[in-house]
């Protein structure tokens, strides 16, 4: 299985059960399900494309039997009481958002939540923090190359993040990480750019991006105060 799939797998307690919304191939129960994963498992998809090769990927390493498959737009057919864990993983941070919006269940610490989004990790982290979910844990997964963050969230509680957080991730989860410097690397470099072309557009700031922008480069700076770091603004 591949490193970010393994690295979500690692975080997946023993317990009631575990969903995989948007499964795709089952890589991911799948690989429960041979390593001894006594719980449920459960795995949905939207598209019949998608959930016939799942379905054919169980029964190829003898899985299937293990495995229930649910064929619905996110949580929506999923049974409340017959998992603990919801994992979402390999889709845009606003999917993923948009599912959790729609599935009040999960509004409850019973459940903890394995989110991997591929893009807008901001929007989630955002969703997560207004509708008082604690991000109980923050990781970051290099695989071919790709940085991609994994989160942990857990209904109750209360985490505070500034805006540059909502891109990076906790400073306080992640400052140890070893992958950390890239993703501030990567995101200081976006939001000097961003500054940078606003401030020359000369178009004003009516709508607070340029202040916002600017805020977010400093907060930066704050996290990372590396000699080298970026001119001031
Ligand atoms: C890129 S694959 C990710 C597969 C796997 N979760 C992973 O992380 O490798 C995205 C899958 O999510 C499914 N999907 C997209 N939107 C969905 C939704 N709203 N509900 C359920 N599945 C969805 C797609 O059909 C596709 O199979």
């Amino acid at each position: 299985m591949r490193k970010r799939l393994e690295c979500i797998a690692s975080k997946i307690p023993d317990g009631v059960g575990m969903i995989d919304v948007g499964t795709d191939h089952a890589y991911l129960p799948v690989a429960m399900a041979l390593r001894g994963y006594r719980g449920n498992l459960l795995a949905s998809d939207i598209g019949e494309g998608p959930l016939a090769v799942a379905r054919r990927h169980a029964e190829d390493a003898e899985a299937g039997e293990r495995i229930r498959f649910l064929r619905c737009d996110g949580l929506d057919l999923c049974p409340p009481a017959d998992v603990d864990c919801i994992v979402i993983a390999g889709m845009g941070g606003d999917t993923i958002t948009g599912i959790l919006d729609r599935a009040e269940f999960c509004m409850d610490a019973r459940y903890l939540l394995i989110l991997q989004p591929m893009t807008r990790a901001e929007v989630l982290r955002y969703w997560l923090v207004y509708n008082e979910f604690a991000i109980v844990e923050e990781d970051i997964v290099e695989d071919g190359g790709i940085l991609y963050p994994v989160l942990c969230a857990r209904f109750g509680g209360k985490t505070r993040l500034k805006d540059a957080e909502l891109y990076t991730g906790s400073f306080a989860m992640l400052k140890e990480h070893p992958l950390f410097q890239r993703i501030w690397e990567i995101q200081t470099r976006r939001f000097h750019k961003m500054y940078d072309a606003l401030k020359r557009s000369g178009a004003g700031d009516e709508d607070g991006r340029l202040a916002l922008c600017g805020q977010i480069c400093r907060e930066l700076e704050e996290m990372m105060p590396y000699d080298e770091s970026p001119r001031n603004l």
